[in-house]
């Protein structure tokens, strides 16, 4: 009985998809193929934040309140930024380029780049004050384009 009831917590807590896929396919995702997965989803999630954020200033959206949420998620996933490289993922449905991991220290420089600007974007979000958004917000755009102009393949037209 007991045993049904934690179950039951698990599956409504996580949702038995997540469960079920979290059970069965983990061996098949430790590959390549699977960091790169991985990769694409934690850049998605750090586009989701900034598209969020760029509605915001554009007034497209009344939801003004969330852009530091928006700020919080995009500084958390700055700090997991470096680790979605791993040796083995630059090979396959990938657009990084070997340079990420023929030049480490460069990339690096990349990374703590961006960090700081998502980090700064983050402090100009928790003081409230809206005039100083759009320059830290344009300064954390900077960040995503010097990585993605030396690091990243241009997307084939
Ligand atoms: C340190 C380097 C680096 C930084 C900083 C960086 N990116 Fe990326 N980004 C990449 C690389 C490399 C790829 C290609 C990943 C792949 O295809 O495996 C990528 C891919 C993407 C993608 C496409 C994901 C997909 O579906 O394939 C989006 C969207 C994205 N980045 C958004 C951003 C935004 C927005 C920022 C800044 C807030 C940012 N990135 C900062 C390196 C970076």
């Amino acid at each position: 009985m007991s045993f049904k009831i934690s179950t039951f917590v698990a599956c409504a807590t996580l949702s038995c998809a997540v469960l079920a896929a979290l059970t069965f396919s983990a061996p098949v995702l430790a590959d390549g193929d699977g960091e790169i997965k991985y990769r694409q989803f934690v850049m998605k999630s750090i586009g989701g934040h900034m598209g969020g954020m760029a509605s915001i200033i554009k007034g497209q959206t009344g939801n003004k309140a969330n852009f530091q949420t928006h700020a919080s998620g995009l500084a958390a996933l700055s700090k997991i930024a470096g680790s979605v490289f791993p040796d083995g993922s630059d090979f396959g449905e990938t657009q990084a380029l070997p340079v990420i991991w023929e030049k480490p220290d460069d990339f690096a420089k990349a990374v703590k780049m961006f960090q700081s600007a998502a980090e700064n974007l983050e402090k100009v979000a928790r003081s409230g004050d809206m005039t100083k958004f759009g320059e830290a917000f344009g300064g954390l755009g900077k960040s995503c384009k010097n990585c993605h102009e030396n690091f990243r393949e241009k997307k084939k037209q």
